[in-house]
């Protein structure tokens, strides 16, 4: 009987309980096998595998998280711990892997196909920062999360006339902060991928208040000074800062933080997660390794790992000036 294996590796994304689901309830149509790896390329060197059936992936679809928890390894990056992964894998009967992550996860399912066990990756992160893919699995619920957010502080806002600086995720990538943004209605939108100017910011709020407007959002992307450190100020807390200095205004910040990668996923990213798990699924049972399945133009599309490691993701530039556009009026 062929078996493969499947693991959630990487931060968390809702919709990957939906992924692992159609992967195992696939495997399974077709007479295969599956174990599931828990803790990511941690339990592949610990030999932490888990038979599964259609039963344990039974009421996961609309689940948040991963029943397969997520960790990150160092030890997977050194030779005799893939070496021992592999070995793990070989003694399980294992033949090819589905590996559910963001680009760190496709490295080590790069390595796997390397030493000669094929693995799929499969696009789950909320920062949507993979190339190769129009969406990756938990962005839309993240999006919606962090615009059930806004709608809440606007409340606030509008009834205290406070500007709020709304910081969100986003690594390296401004995907979260740019589509929350825009359906947030917020004032200005601080991503990576496009320089900003404090005092422009602070311009938009006088001119703002000149129209009649006496509240403003500003979404700020964790990442827009590049990667955080986790010790310094928050960028959102700096930009309120510079705000509040200038004079005139009451401001608050508000870091949204990790409540953005739970919850339940959407629609769309539990349909999504079945399509991309069911389709990276019947790669693996055909032995095919080196892919990562994706989403373009609706259609799900098999395409090479290493090609979508290096790609670029890039924000829709039109989106910003939209943004800008219908919030400065
Ligand atoms: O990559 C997803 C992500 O949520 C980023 O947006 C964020 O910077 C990072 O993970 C946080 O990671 P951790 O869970 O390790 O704090």
């Amino acid at each position: 009987m062929r078996r493969i294996g499947v693991l959630t590796s990487g931060g968390d994304a809702p919709g990957m309980n939906a992924a692992i689901r159609a992967v195992v309830r696939t495997a399974l149509s077709q007479g295969a096998g599956v174990v599931g790896i828990e803790r990511g390329f941690h339990g592949l060197i610990h030999g932490e595998f888990v038979e599964l059936n259609s039963r344990s992936v039974a009421d996961i679809i609309h689940r948040g998280g991963t029943i397969l928890k997520s960790a990150r390894s160092e030890a997977f990056k050194t030779p005799e711990g893939r070496q021992k992964a592999v070995e793990n894998l070989k003694q399980a009967g294992i033949s090819a892997m589905v590996v559910i992550g963001g680009d760190g996860s496709f490295r080590g399912a790069m390595a796997l196909t390397a030493m000669g066990v094929p693995a799929v990756g499969v696009p789950a992160t909320i920062d949507n920062d993979i190339a190769c893919t129009d969406v990756s699995i938990g962005f839309d619920t993240a999006i919606n999360t962090v615009i059930d957010g806004i709608n809440k502080i606007r409340d606030t806002a509008t009834s205290h006339e406070r500007i709020y600086v709304v910081e969100v995720m986003g690594r390296e990538s401004g995907f979260i902060a740019l589509w929350a943004g825009l359906a947030g209605g917020a004032e200005s939108i601080l991503i990576p991928e496009i320089p900003y100017d404090l005092d422009a910011v602070y311009q938009r709020i006088v001119q703002g208040q000149q129209l009649g407007k006496n509240h403003s959002i500003i979404v700020v992307a964790e990442g827009v000074d590049g990667p955080p450190s986790g010790e310094a100020e928050s960028v959102a807390m700096r930009v309120g800062r510079y705000i509040r200095e200038r004079g005139g205004f009451e401001v608050r910040v508000i870091i949204l933080g990790h409540l953005q990668r739970g919850g339940n996923p959407t629609a769309y990213d539990r349909i999504l997660a079945s399509r991309l798990g069911h389709k990276a699924a019947l790669l693996a049972l055909q032995g095919i390794g080196g892919k990562m399945v994706g989403i373009v133009h609706d259609r799900i599309e098999a395409f090479d790992l290493q090609e979508a490691i290096e790609g670029h993701k890039a924000i829709d530039e039109e989106f910003y000036t939209l943004a800008q556009t219908l919030s400065s009026l």
